[in-house]
Order: structure tokens, then sequence, then C-alpha cells
């Protein structure tokens, strides 16, 4: 039977967006239904990004759900870049004063899925299309499927989380949106597997054969990247030739201690910036990869969405406490304006440390002395710190 509900903010998507509002939005007494596509098994099986900023730890004890992240996640105070086969350290620590700390996405989604699950509210799963009704009304509402029978929830505010394909951008009026966007000629091959990392710390490297990347999850547990052309195929990837085009890029003095080991996860993923502004219309607001992606390089993506959230959920708390809208107004200039410089230091890290050109070019001459000059300077290695412990929210 078709049902009618109402709630206070309608949230799109159970990401780490929508879940991180969701949760901190009924810390601060602010009731949320959460709308998801896919099922929660789904959800949890995902695997994403890994590296928290501290303002995206900090939000995460706001939320009360640090526990875990505290118990397991690996704090980190510098990473390890090589240049061809030489390699060295830039110390966030000393530089910054700041850690960065390694924790699945994955896991994040976890704990936010269980603290919601523990009386907090609703998280329809399965939920097929979802529609946006009214944004442009006091009395905005949303639509939705739940196996072939028809729903509707009625709500103040409508919180786009539903990541880059979902429908709250397109629910904007294309008329007063723009888009801004880059792709970039290669992807990224992931693999995880059950084996140590080679290293006590993230190793980007920069190849003649193309960039790496040396990530983890646990003591026991490694993410590696290779960047590779953008019409790969997985299935041209067994695992030998993923691990032998690690050792090739990844080789330094001292060599990285690669164990190799069955993937338990292997993907092709291209690269991609994208924003779209505005960040609001009406009564939605649009949070995390539904309104900018940013390459992983810099491992800004799951941070951006999070301080998105910050933003919006101090405006809407600001909304229910003392009827004040002017953070609600301010909201996409509030958030575009971190969400330009993060998207300004993935791309540069993108095109610093990815293999783009002809040897002989010109452009090849500035990256190597562009990467020599970081290699050697400790105000550019300040500026990459700064930016890769993320700015202040
Ligand atoms: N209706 C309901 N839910 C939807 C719809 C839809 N039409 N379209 C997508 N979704 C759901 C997806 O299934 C997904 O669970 O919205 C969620 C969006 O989550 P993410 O794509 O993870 O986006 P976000 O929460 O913004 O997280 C930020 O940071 O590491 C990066 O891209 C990575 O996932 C990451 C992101
Ligand atoms: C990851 O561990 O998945 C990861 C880490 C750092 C990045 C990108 C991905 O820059």
């Amino acid at each position: 039977m078709a049902t009618q509900q109402r709630t206070q903010v309608g949230i799109i998507g159970a990401g780490p967006a929508g879940l991180l509002l969701a949760r901190l939005l009924k810390v601060h007494g602010i009731e949320s239904v959460i709308l998801e596509a896919r099922s929660r098994a789904y959800v949890e099986a995902r695997i994403r990004a890994g590296v928290l900023e501290q303002g995206t730890v900090s939000l995460m004890e706001e939320a009360g759900v640090a526990g875990r992240l505290h118990r397991d996640g690996l704090v980190h105070d510098g990473v390890e870049i090589t240049v061809a086969g030489r390699r060295f350290r830039v110390d966030f620590c000393e530089l910054v004063g700041k850690t960065v700390t390694v924790y699945g996405q994955t896991e994040m989604t976890k704990d936010l899925i269980a603290a919601r699950l523990a009386g907090d509210g609703p998280i329809v799963w399965e939920a097929a299309d979802v529609a946006l009704h009214d944004i442009d009304s006091g009395r905005p509402g949303l639509s939705y499927r739940l196996a072939g029978v028809e729903h509707t929830l009625a709500c103040d505010f409508i919180a786009g989380c539903d990541g880059f394909h979902g429908a709250s951008r397109p629910s904007l009026p294309a008329a007063k949106s723009r888009s801004f966007e880059r792709t970039y000629p290669f992807g990224w091959i992931g693999i995880l597997a059950d084996v140590p990392p080679c290293s006590d710390e993230l190793i980007y490297a920069s190849h003649a054969r193309g960039f790496s990347l040396a990530s983890m999850r646990s003591p026991t547990r490694s993410r590696y990247y290779i960047q590779c052309a953008l019409d790969e195929r997985i299935e041209d990837w067994p695992d030998a030739r993923i691990w032998d085009e690690l050792e090739l890029r990844l080789a330094s003095n001292p060599p990285p201690r690669i164990t190799r080991g069955p993937s338990i996860e292997k993907s092709v993923a291209p690269l991609r910036s994208f924003v779209s502004t505005p960040m609001q219309h009406g009564r939605l607001f649009l949070a995390g990869d539904a309104a900018h992606i940013v390459p992983p390089t810099g491992a800004k993506g799951l941070n951006l969405a999070a301080s998105d959230v910050h933003y919006l959920c101090r405006a809407l708390i600001a909304h229910y406490r003392t009827g004040n809208d002017d953070l609600l107004g301010a909201y996409s200039d509030t958030a575009l304006a971190r969400v330009w410089k993060a998207e300004r230091f993935s791309w540069w890290m993108t095109m610093l440390l990815h293999k783009l050109y002809d040897e002989t070019s010109f452009e090849a001459q500035m990256q190597r002395a562009e990467l020599d000059y970081l290699a050697g300077s400790r105000a550019a290695q300040t500026a990459l710190a700064e930016n890769y412990v993320g700015l202040p929210f």
C-alpha cells in the first residue's frame, strides 16, 4: 500500500555524505530519512578510498562513531614520493603539525550504518525511481518505489547525497547551473590484497612506465594502484602482471618490500575532475560526489564530502535552532570555496605524478623540474603537506 511520510530532512544516498549528514543531524536533534537505491550489502561491500583528514576524523568524533576508527585506523605522519627510483619523504607532522588517518571508506560507511540502525532513523534500502518535487517551494518532497509500491516523503529540505550518477543534480534548473569538467587520458587499475603493506607510509611513485601508488587499509591489507590506458580491460591484468608492474614502478633505494598475494578486488577506473555550480537551489542542497568529483591522486573525494556535510549540517542547525537562514543561503559559496581548492590540489598532484608527455617534450622537462623542486624544497613540500592533510573547514 502506498505510504505518505514526513520528516525534517530527506536525504538521498547512503554513501559517506548522506550517512554522516544523517548522523550529525541526529546528534543535534534533527530528524531525517535516507533513501538509498542499493542494498545494504552492496553499499557495505563497495571498495573506495582510505585516507581521512583530521577534520574528517573530528566529524566522526562529533558524530560519536569514531571508536573503531581510533582503534583500527593508522595515523600517518607523512608520505613518501619516489621519482624515477629516488625516494623522499614529505613529513606532515614536522611541516604543518598535522597527520592523516588511514581507514577505509568502507569501514567508515559500516560504522555510520550501524549507528543509524541502532535507533537514529530509517534507511530505505533499494528505493527505486527516487524523484524530487517542488524544490522551489517551502514544502518539497520525494517520491520513490519500493517493491513496486509508490511512496512519498514530505520534508523541509532535501539533501542530494546521491553521488555523481544520482537524481539530485539533474533536478537543479539547467539554465541556472554550470559545470566544469576535465577528463584525463588515463585510468587507474586498483588491486586489494590481504598482504602486509610494502612500507609504513603511502608511496606515490612517478616512473617512465607510469604512475603507481602503494597504499593500505591495515597492517595486513594492502591497496595498490597503477596508471593505465583508458581502454584497459581488467581481464588482461592477471594478478601476476599487476605485481610485476608494481615492482618495476615502485623500485627505489631502499627497495619497498612488496609482498604478493591473490587479489580480493581488482578494478579499472577513469580519472575525472568535475564541479557543478551552484550546489543549492531552493530547498535542495547537494553534498559530496553529487556536486563534484576529484581524481583520486590527493585522496580528497571522501574528505570533500565530509566538509560539505559539515557546512550543510551547521546551516540546518542554525535554521532549526534560531530560524536564521544566512548559513543556508551561503552554503553553496562556502562549500565551493573549499571544493575549488581541493580540485586544484588533486589536479596538480595528478598532473605532477602521471606519465603524460613524450619524454622529449618541453612539458616533460617542466614536470621533471617541478618534481626535482619538490624533492629539494621545504617550501614546496610544505604546500603539498598543507593541502594533503586538508585545508581548514
Ligand atoms: N537514489 C537513491 N540513491 C542513489 C541514487 C538514486 N537515484 N543514485 C545514487 N544513489 C546512492 C548510491 O548508491 C550511493 O550509495 O547514493 C550514494 C552515493 O554515495 P557515494 O557515491 O559514495 O558519494 P558520497 O557519499 O558523496 O561520497 C563521496 O568520496 O571517495 C570518494 O567517490 C568517493 O564515494 C566516495 C565519495
Ligand atoms: C587508497 O588507499 O585507496 C588511496 C590512497 C591515497 C590516494 C588514493 C587512494 O591518493
